[in-house]
């Protein structure tokens, strides 16, 4: 399952210096094409909300093998989005489009990372087909 937090609905037109120009709907579909490749199946789910996000995290529980989260700014924020995460045990793979250690120092700390299989920050949109492919990986493995 594909999950991206708050405001990445907004790809494309947010912020494109920092978040490039392609839109989430572009995203999603390059992440399913490429999870195709490895003969798995992609869920996307993108909310505003903490609380949605949660539930979709516990939807995933029964419905997928791993996660790849975009918890955007809630990243560095949400204990309840860890929790649930923690909850659910399934292995999460964290990205972030724009490199979070070279912003705000607000955006240094993730709750995420530290019960993460690995992180992707920096590399643009393009992350997202690394993280889809290292979760392909792991899941072909266990
Ligand atoms: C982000 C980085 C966060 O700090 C920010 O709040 C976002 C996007 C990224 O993908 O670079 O919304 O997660």
């Amino acid at each position: 399952m594909l999950i991206n937090g708050p405001n990445l609905n907004l790809l494309g037109t947010r912020e494109p210096e920092t978040y490039g120009y392609e839109t989430l709907q572009d995203i999603e579909q390059q992440c399913a094409d490429h999870a195709s490749t490895f003969g798995v199946q992609l869920i996307a789910k993108q909310s505003n909300s903490e609380g949605e996000l949660i539930n979709y995290i516990h939807e995933a529980k029964h419905a997928a093998q791993a996660i790849v989260i975009n918890p955007g700014a809630y990243t560095h924020t949400s204990i309840a989005i860890r929790d649930a995460l923690s909850a659910v045990n399934l292995p999460v793979f964290e990205i972030h489009i724009s490199n979070v250690h070279a912003r705000e120092e607000f955006r240094h700390h993730s709750y995420i990372s530290g019960i993460a299989v690995g992180v992707i920050c920096g590399f643009g949109t393009a992350g997202y087909k690394y993280a889809i492919e290292r979760a392909s990986h792991y899941i072909s493995e266990s």
